[in-house]
């Protein structure tokens, strides 16, 4: 397909609608697992302009930084730290609608306000994490929870 992303408008579910084909687009026939993230973290972060989009890879009993979108961050987090190493302990996507009320958030950043973290699975274990951050407060609910997990399925 074409490289360049049709930017949906309208509710977030009608943007995620138009997103999610776009990337099933960019996914298929590719196999290499860095190109399909950094491509997922890119179309992630041109369609909603999030302050962070990212991959953590689980690598050795951590979680690694894998390809991302927006400032540097942090390169590694352990089993159950923060809002990462916590929803890959647990195998639950987390919403954090204020991260400094969450205990043990790891700030790479103190502009991102609001967070969730996805896992990915692979025969039932986590191999890695999505993780989006917001620079307002509450920005993610039950929509980014079902088309974050519909997206993260995708990958090959
Ligand atoms: N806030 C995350 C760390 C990763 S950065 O936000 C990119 C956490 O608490 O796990």
């Amino acid at each position: 397909m074409a490289e360049d992303l049709h930017i949906g408008r309208g509710s977030k579910e009608e943007q995620y609608l138009s997103l999610i084909p776009q990337i099933k687009g960019l996914l298929s026939g590719e196999p290499d697992l860095v190109a399909n993230l950094a491509n997922i973290a890119a179309a992630l972060k041109e369609q909603f302009d999030f302050f962070w989009v990212g991959f953590y890879l689980v690598k050795e009993e951590e979680l690694v930084l894998g390809p991302f979108q927006g400032p540097v961050a942090c390169t590694r987090i352990r089993r159950g730290r923060g809002v990462c190493g916590t929803s890959w302990s647990q195998g639950n996507t987390i919403i954090v609608p204020d991260v400094e009320k969450f205990p043990g958030h790891i700030a790479c950043s103190s502009i991102s306000k609001s967070e969730i973290v996805v896992p990915i699975f692979k025969n039932n274990e986590v191999w890695g994490v999505l993780d989006v951050d917001s620079d307002q407060y509450n920005s993610f609910d039950e929509t980014d929870t079902q088309f974050l997990q519909e997206i993260v399925a995708l990958i090959p």
